[in-house]
């Protein structure tokens, strides 16, 4: 093997003309306008657009939890379009980590709990269960809340449990739907800390939506959304 093809980076996420339509009463809201996006195995990208600029509708498409009206979707070599629920489903669960703006975690379950809900569905044993989501919270430093519930957590510490949830089925992608919304600048700028760490560390490719232009540097490419169109 030449050492241009040893070398030879795979592409983990290649949108081609990718184009969301909603019908919202009489009107069409054209989300996503022909995106063509490549993203390579570990990189990091930082996607910006003002609101109703598509953000939201693309994360929601690359995770299959929505259908493009067009264009194609390859994620890690399998093509999403045609995919049945159930294929998308696995896809997920294999492939792809989400953290939400809103942290979506379960009231009534203890931080450990909610890291290991994900592996209740992948017919994994109590044992080693606990043990992953032990693994995965003392590497973002959460060892000791884990029989903390989260509204005895700060916001912070919150997100750093999705993330922990996030990352516990060992996903090749983490798509991060603005995750610091809902957060002071200092905590912040420490997700985004942790977001390179798990991208540095683990190899997991990031794809960050956020509005704040200060938490973008050049350990990130930028991609700029407007009005559903790809700037660059
Ligand atoms: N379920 C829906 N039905 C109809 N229109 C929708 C729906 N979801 C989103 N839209 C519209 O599609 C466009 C893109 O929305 P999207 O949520 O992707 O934007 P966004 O960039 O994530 O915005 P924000 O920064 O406010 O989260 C907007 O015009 C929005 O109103
Ligand atoms: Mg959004």
């Amino acid at each position: 093997m030449s050492v241009k093809q040893s070398k030879k980076v795979k592409k983990i996420i290649h949108c081609t003309d990718l184009t969301k339509e909603y019908q919202f009463g009489s009107e069409v809201i054209h989300a996503l306008q022909k995106i063509n996006l490549e993203v390579t195995e570990g990189e990091f990208v930082a996607i910006m657009g003002k609101s109703g600029s598509g953000k939201t509708t693309l994360i929601n498409i690359l995770a299959g939890l929505l259908s493009a009206s067009s264009g194609k979707v390859i994620i890690d070599n399998q093509s999403l379009v045609g995919m049945s629920s159930d294929q998308l489903s696995l896809m997920r669960r294999e492939i792809i980590g989400i953290v939400f703006q809103m942290f979506n975690l379960h009231p009534g379950l203890t931080v450990l709990e909610n890291v290991e809900l994900p592996l209740l569905f992948n017919d994994i044993d109590k044992d080693k269960r606990r043990a992953a989501a032990q693994e995965i919270l003392s590497f973002l430093q959460l060892s000791d809340y884990t029989n903390n519930y989260p509204d005895e957590l700060s916001g912070g510490e919150k997100q750093r449990v999705a993330i922990a949830r996030a990352l516990i089925n060992e996903p090749k992608i983490l798509l991060a739907d603005e995750p610091t919304g809902n957060l002071n600048s200092l905590l912040a700028k420490e997700i985004v800390t942790l977001f390179k760490k798990i991208n540095q560390e683990k190899g997991l490719t990031v794809i960050f939506v956020t509005h704040d232009e200060s938490l973008v540097d050049d350990d990130m490419r930028l991609v700029k959304l407007k009005d559903g169109k790809l700037l660059n």
